[in-house]
Parts: structure tokens; sequence; C-alpha cells
């Protein structure tokens, strides 16, 4: 999620002059350029960004970064300090004091840390200026998943940070690099690539990347940190949106588009500048013309729920007919009051009251009830009826996500194809990350499974509570009985038909088939069962 803003400003932004109605997507190769976009030609460009000419340059800055142990010193420092002191800062190798906590030191000091360039070398590509003998950071450099991602220090706060503000990793960031799917691409599409993460992280599962970005400003510190980084299958494109890759498929699409449904328009990373949730939408509603069937599209985002309306109302129309499966994941949910405070951020009584009095304004206008944040996947997949999903995050989620979401595309479509009839025919094994907490007491002849908990403890960590009946079958399902034996066991423990037992039953093991703790023995590549 992209940090509050400080201090809404007038509005500047382009869609004043852009009517709702104008706004509002059509199905034309316009619905690619989503109207009211910043002209490019119109950003002012603020300082210059990060350039280097040379490679001995590239290899200078990764060299002393490595002397500096970078990527570790980062990870301890903020594990043994969350919220660093003043103190704590000044212990860190000097690298990490000006790239990371953004520290101004003696040129002194900064010298031997940033061998074997001169300081001259890195104020020559802008990453520092020398300013009355000292050495000032000019951007951060943030370590992730064993990257370097070098962006502006200040992007989020529209008094300090240019519009065309690069933006660091931001909570929006990490969520799409933990759910996308990360399986083997022959092209991948990054829109709106900032400094470049998603789609240095798709470098290695992709054979090529293209990333695209309005801002030139954005390219030039996503191209530095490919070199950086040693990634070399990414192509950088300046654009809008779909616009430089028209009639080009792609196996992935992955966008962290500016999402915050605000009334003010200040900073081009972070603002939509599209009135409500309609930027997004033209995104989603696109991108099926972009994919290779079978080609999956990510997007992470804010979408509105307008008064009267479901919470997953705006995705679900917006896929409808686009011949894409999709899965809706919803994380936060706020209501509009606390949608504004949380973006106008800590302003002084009086400002405070103007912009809230601002905002409230609009997302009325709007019918916004509530703004929902979480995951758009759509799985283009022509040529049969597609079907929508919609389910909240679990509370806790792991790393592999996208391996879950995946999976639960496999899942659902295996759901699709399979009547109750035929499922009782079915096999299926617990998910080895599954693991069960059960609720033993004892009886007359030792002891009785009263109930048990479920959690799966891997991606996407869902949990359930379920009886002592339908936990003895989750218990001895696998290739030995199938999913018809385990309704005949838990109509015997409770003396009841296995006919009238069946619909509720079969409404269980669908729910645990679609939340990844049980997985169709039918879908399995290898002959290897777990649950056997
Ligand atoms: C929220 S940032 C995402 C940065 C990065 N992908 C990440 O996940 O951290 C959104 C990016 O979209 C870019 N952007 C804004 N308007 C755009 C447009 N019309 N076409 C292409 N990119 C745009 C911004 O410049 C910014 O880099």
């Amino acid at each position: 999620m992209p940090k509050k803003a400080t201090s809404p400003k007038k509005a500047t932004s382009p869609k004043k002059a852009t009517s709702r109605a104008a706004a509002r997507p059509r199905r034309t190769s316009q619905t690619t350029r989503p109207r009211g976009s910043v002209p490019r030609e119109k950003l002012p460009r603020s300082a210059p960004p990060v350039r280097f000419e040379s490679q001995k340059h590239i290899e200078g800055v990764r060299a002393a970064l490595k002397r500096a142990d970078y990527i570790r010193g980062v990870a301890a420092s903020t594990k043994a300090h969350p919220r660093p002191l003043a103190a704590e800062v000044q212990d860190t190798h000097p690298l990490i004091r000006m790239f990371f906590y953004g520290l101004a030191i003696s040129e002194d000091d900064a010298r031997p840390a940033l061998e074997p360039l001169a300081l001259e070398d890195w104020a020559g590509g802008n990453l520092i200026a020398l300013k009355g003998g000292r050495a000032v950071p000019l951007v951060r450099i943030e370590p992730y998943s064993g990257l370097l991602v070098a962006t502006d220090i200040e992007w989020s706060s529209p008094q300090k940070a240019a519009p065309d503000a690069v933006m660091g990793l931001t909570g929006s960031s990490l969520w799409l690099a933990n759910l996308t799917i990360r399986r083997q691409s022959r092209l991948t599409l990054d829109l709106g690539t900032g400094g470049g993460i998603q789609a240095m992280l798709a470098s290695s599962h992709s054979e090529r990347v293209i990333a695209v970005d309005a801002n030139a400003r954005a390219l030039d510190f996503a191209r530095f940190n490919a070199q950086l980084n040693g990634i070399s299958n990414i192509e950088f494109i300046e654009g809008e949106w779909f616009e430089p890759v028209e009639g080009v498929k792609f196996d992935l699409i992955v966008s962290n588009p500016p999402f915050v449904i605000s009334p003010d328009f200040q900073i081009l990373c972070r603002d939509n500048p599209m009135d409500g949730d309609d930027l997004i939408q033209s995104l989603v509603r696109a991108m099926p013309g972009y994919l290779n069937d079978g080609g999956y599209g990510q997007i992470f985002g804010d979408w509105a729920q307008l008064t009267g309306e479901l919470w997953a109302g705006h995705p679900a129309k917006w896929v409808a007919q686009t011949g894409c499966d999709a899965w809706v994941l919803r994380g936060k949910v706020k209501d509009a009051a606390d949608y504004a405070k949380y973006y106008i951020g800590d302003l002084d009584a009086a400002e405070f009251k103007k912009a809230n009095r601002k905002w409230l304004a609009y997302l009325e206008r709007h019918r916004i009830e509530r703004v929902i944040d979480g995951m758009i996947t759509m799985r283009r997949s022509s040529g049969r009826s597609n079907w929508f999903r919609a389910d909240e995050f679990p509370r806790r989620l792991r790393s592999g996500v996208g391996t879950a979401i995946e999976r639960g595309f496999g899942h659902r479509d295996f759901l699709e194809r399979t009547d109750d009839k035929s499922l009782l025919d079915e096999h299926v094994r617990p998910s080895p990350h599954l693991r069960v907490e059960a609720r033993l007491e004892p009886n007359a002849a030792g002891w009785d499974l009263k109930r048990a908990q479920l959690i799966l403890t891997e991606g996407m960590s869902y949990s359930a509570r379920i009886d002592g009946a339908l936990a003895r079958a989750v218990l001895n399902c696998g290739r030995k009985r199938c999913v018809r034996d385990l309704l005949n066991d838990v109509a015997s423990t409770r003396g009841q038909s296995a006919k009238d037992l069946a619909p509720g039953f079969l409404a269980s093991v669908r729910q645990l088939i679609a939340n990844g703790m049980l997985w169709p023995v039918s879908l399995d590549e290898s002959d290897q069962a777990v649950g056997d």
C-alpha cells in the first residue's frame, strides 16, 4: 500500500479536465490508455535520475555494496532495531547509513566505503551529492529477496517529493511480489514498473520481460537496478500502460498501479489519475486482450464498494465476458471515513478538517461506502464458460502464495468439471502443508476424536474447524479410499444414512479442496500420494 499523503494540496489533476463520462473506459483501443493519464511531456522532471553509462561504474557500485555486506547488514540492523535510534544507525556500515537510512556522512568517512569508485564517480551517477564536505545520498537502496532496488528517497509526501518521484518498496509492492504466480513464462509484462522490482523478480522465471512505465525517471532507475543485479532479459519501454505493447501476448502480466481513490492527483507513482476506481477497472478490462490462452494477469490495488453492492461487485463486473476465469482475494476493508483519514495523514486540525471534507464529499459523490484492497488474478481460458471466485485472504499469508493461487485455479477447475456423483469416485489426499490439531476424549473403547483444527502452513494459511467424523475422513483419505468410502465411514460413525449425509459431506469436501487443504489425486503429476 502506498504510504499516506501528508497533505493534499489543491487538485491539479488532469481529471479536472476530464468529465466522468469521458473517464469511463470504452471497448476500443482507447481502453488501453485510461483517460486522464498524465501526459508524459507535462511531467516536470525533478532531480536528475541515477545514471551510469559504463559497466565499470555499475560494477564499482556492486563491489562497494558487496564489500559492505549490504544485504545482510540491512537485514541484521532492521531485525535488531525495527525503529532504530540515532546511535544504533551510527553503528551500521557507512553505506547502510547513507543508502538505507538516508543520512549524509563526511566525505572522509564516505571515501573508503565507496571504493573502488571515487566520490566523484558516485556523484556523477547521481547516487550522491557532495555538499560542504559531506556525501549526501540521493537514492535509497532497499534489499528484497536477494535483489538491490534503488529508488528515490522521498516520494510519498507532496510537499517534499516531485510528481515524478520514483516509489520505494511499499506494502503493495511486497504483496504483489508474494502473490505472483512464478511458473515459467515465455514473455512477462510488468505494467507500471517503477524501480523495476516486479520485472526483476519475474526475470528469473521468464525468458523475457517487458517493463512499461510512463515515467522516464522510473525507467532510468529500473534500468540501473537491472544492471546492478546483473539482469539482462528485461526490455524497458516508456509509455502509457498497454499502449507500447499493442498486439503482443503474454504468459504473465503483473501490475501494481497507482490505485489510491482520491480527489487529488499529485504524485504519479501513488495517485490514481482517474475517477474512483476507473483506472484499475480499465486495466482489468484490457488485460485479457494481452494474455495468451492459459496466461495469468495479476493486479493489486484498491477498488470501491458502492452503496448497496457486494464487496466483490466491481471486479465481478469487470471480468465478466472477458474470456477469463478470475479469482479475487480481499485484503483490508476500510469504510470511506477511515480511508480518507488514512490517506490524509497528519495535518494540523484546520487543514485536516478541510481535507477531510473534500475527501468525504468526493467519496460520497461516487457513492463509495467502502474501499477494498486486494488482488485480482485472471487466467485467460477461452472457448468455455468461465468461473469467478471471491474470497478473503486468510489472516496469515506465508511465502509462496503465488504457488497456492496457481494451485487454487487448478482445484477450482476440478470442482467445476466434477459433479457430486463423480466426486464420490474421486480420491483426495491432504495437502503436504496441512497440519491437524485434534481434540481426543476418552471413551469406553479408547479415544474418541471429537473435533480438529486444520491449518495450512504454507502459502495461503487458511484454517478450519471441523467435527470429529470429518476429521477422521481427512486423516484416512488417500489413494486407498475414495470419497464415497469416506462418506460411508462418516455415515456409519454417526449412525446416519450415507444418502442423507451426502449433500453436507460433499459440500465440506468441496470447501476443503477449494481452500487447498485436500488435493484431488487425479491432479497429481507424480504417482507419489502423500496421504497414503
Ligand atoms: C505504485 S507504483 C508501482 C511500482 C512498482 N511496480 C512496485 O510494485 O513497487 C505505480 C507505477 O505506475 C507508473 N504509472 C503511472 N501512470 C502510468 C501510466 N499512465 N502508464 C504506465 N505507468 C504508469 C508510475 O510511474 C509508477 O512507477
